[in-house]
């Protein structure tokens, strides 16, 4: 009996990290998007390509949306997973939700200055948004 259970235990903790490291692979494939969408949207401003803005934008922005439950309890960078996430996300979640919404909250600024075609303001929220990232990064990132 103790042996059965030992193993339905052990069984349930293997399911728990995999789940983990699912999403811990799933947010990484999100960032690296997130980067390959900023590299296009710089280049984009260079060739005043908006259309293609529009849609990276709304990538990043629909990310920003759902990034924090990304990062559920205990799946901080260790050296079974791939992760660089800073433990410090879970004792000052309320600053890491913060930064994530102020990313969000940049992206619809973007959103709204495509929509008026106001190029100025989006080359300056295109700035923020890319120094959010980097201020994100310094604090919950190994
Ligand atoms: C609210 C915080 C936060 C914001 C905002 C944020 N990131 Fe990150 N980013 C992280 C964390 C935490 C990790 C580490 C994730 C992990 O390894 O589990 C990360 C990882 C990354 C990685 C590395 C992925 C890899 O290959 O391992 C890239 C690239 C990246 N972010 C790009 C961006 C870009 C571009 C932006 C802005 C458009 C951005 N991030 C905004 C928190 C943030």
């Amino acid at each position: 009996m103790i042996k059965f259970l030992i193993t339905i235990i052990s069984c349930l903790f293997v399911n728990y990290a995999s789940a983990n490291d699912n999403i811990i692979n799933e947010r990484i494939k999100n960032f690296k998007y997130a980067k390959k969408a900023m590299r296009e949207i710089n280049q984009s401003l260079t060739n005043e390509n908006y259309l293609n803005i529009n849609d990276n934008i709304l990538f990043l922005y629909n990310w920003f949306k759902v990034l924090p439950s990304y990062f559920p309890q205990g799946s901080e960078a260790s050296i079974s997973n791939n992760s660089d996430a800073s433990a410090e996300i879970w004792e000052n979640l309320d600053l890491f939700h913060k930064y994530s919404n102020n990313s969000k909250n940049i992206s619809l600024g973007i959103l709204k200055s495509l929509d008026k075609n106001n190029k100025k303001n989006i080359k300056v929220k295109f700035d923020d948004l890319a120094r959010s990232c980097s201020t994100c990064h310094k604090k919950f990132r190994n």
